[in-house]
């Protein structure tokens, strides 16, 4: 593998990272507050062209690699996971998905606005009762003929309120089991489509998650997305990007946290000396540094093996159970660090504690991603 960045890599890193400093940072303890979704300052990362970083410029998207995403997310998320879980869904949930999968038609008319970041996509997979077992759907896909007949509820929906387009899960013959579900593309507004309440979370506050609901939404045949059948498959592939999307978030949650844990360490003096020349702060630093460059090598492994038409869903798995636990690891040291300023809001650091848990939850809680990667390595 080759770990030097190009310097097309490194401009997009460094963009990133001002709009993370220069736009983000500012609001950001008042938008997590006040449960406040970053309206305005997604609007200035789609002019960046960090709404469709991997899809083609002539589907609206700017055509970078999947290693350059992944340095844009983990400066986004060092300053703001709110803002980075809504570009994640979007770049590698939905426009991938639907670049890879969907038809000439379908690109045109929804894939275009999205990767332009005109309009802001949704993924809808979980539901009250499939979360993790993903093939129990039971939002219903019923067969009219021309259309489909969706109901059902899906839960804990990242850009559920905000998002004009989403990917619905749905079973559509409950006896072909996984090949029995399909994916749908559905429009905000359609007819018996329902955004529910918005969830009140501990972490990513300033993202809008919301509960879904279908009553009989007449869903064209042409929105289906691959042949019939084939949703669950869609929903798998599809996931297997996004792991290395929300790994990054997770490495970038690890890095702002350490970044402030070391810049305090320096300024806080305690027993006459900064607290750096400590021992029991030193090995902290040593610890959270060596782990963040481990995740972020398997990070950018991954994304490495995705752009290079490799087979990367275990390396994806593996890249977010790591970089998951080491944003859990980071950023509870780094709050210690801190001290008692580490737990009022003005550190940032408990936010970024707070935000860190939910990269062990979604896109495949850990378990899920040993499964992933069990799976893997006993098959040989
Ligand atoms: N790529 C392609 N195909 C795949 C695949 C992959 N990564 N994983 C499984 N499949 C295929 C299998 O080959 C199999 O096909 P065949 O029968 O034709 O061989 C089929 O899919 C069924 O696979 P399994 O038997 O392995 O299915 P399973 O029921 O055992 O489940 C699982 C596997 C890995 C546990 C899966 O259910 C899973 O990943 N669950 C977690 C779901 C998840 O990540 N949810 C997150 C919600 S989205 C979200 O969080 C977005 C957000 O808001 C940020």
């Amino acid at each position: 593998m080759n770990f030097e960045l190009t310097e097309e890599q490194i401009a997009v890193r460094d963009a990133a990272r001002d709009f993370a400093q220069n736009v983000l940072k500012p609001g950001v303890i008042e938008r997590d507050n006040e449960q406040r979704f970053p309206k305005e300052e997604m609007k200035q990362l789609a002019e960046l062209g960090f709404m469709g970083m991997m899809t083609d410029p002539k589907y609206g998207g700017s055509g970078m690699d999947t290693v350059s995403y992944v340095l844009a997310m983990e400066e986004i998320s060092k300053i703001d996971a709110s803002a980075s879980v809504c570009m994640s869904v979007n770049n590698s949930l939905v426009c991938w998905g639907l670049e890879t999968f969907g038809t000439e038609a379908q690109k045109e008319k929804y894939l275009k606005p999205l990767a332009s970041g005109e309009k802001i996509g949704a993924f809808c997979l979980s539901e009250p009762e499939a979360g993790s077992d993903a093939t129990s759907q039971r939002t219903t896909a019923i067969d009219k003929g021309d259309h489909y007949l969706l109901n059902g509820t899906k839960n804990w929906i990242t850009n559920g309120g905000t998002a004009s387009i989403y990917l619905v899960i749905a079973q559509t013959d409950a006896e072909a089991g996984h090949r029995g579900i399909n994916c749908l593309i559905v429009e905000r507004g359609m007819d018996g489509f329902i955004v529910g309440a918005k969830e009140d979370k501990l972490g990513i506050r300033g993202s809008d998650t919301h509960t879904l609901m279908f009553q009989d939404v007449k869903v064209p045949k042409e929105n289906r997305v691959g042949e019939d059948g084939f949703g669950f498959k869609f929903a798998m592939k599809t996931l297997s990007g996004g792991r290395i999307g929300i790994a990054a978030q997770a490495l970038g949650i690890a890095s702002g946290a350490y970044e402030l844990a070391k810049a305090y360490s320096k300024e806080r003096v305690t027993f006459g000396k900064p607290i750096h020349e400590h021992q029991a702060i030193a090995f902290k630093l040593a610890d959270m540094a060596t782990e963040i460059e481990a995740a972020r090598l398997l990070c950018i492994k991954a994304a490495q093996l995705k752009d290079r038409g490799k087979n990367y869903g275990t390396a994806s798995s593996m890249a977010k159970l790591f970089a998951s636990k080491v944003a859990m690891d980071t950023t509870v040291e780094a709050v210690q660090v801190h001290g008692g300023y580490g737990f009022v809001k003005e550190y940032h650091v408990e936010r970024l504690m707070r935000d860190a848990k939910i990269t062990q939850i979604y896109e495949g809680t850990s378990e899920i991603q040993k499964i992933v990667i069990s799976r893997a390595v006993l098959k040989d």
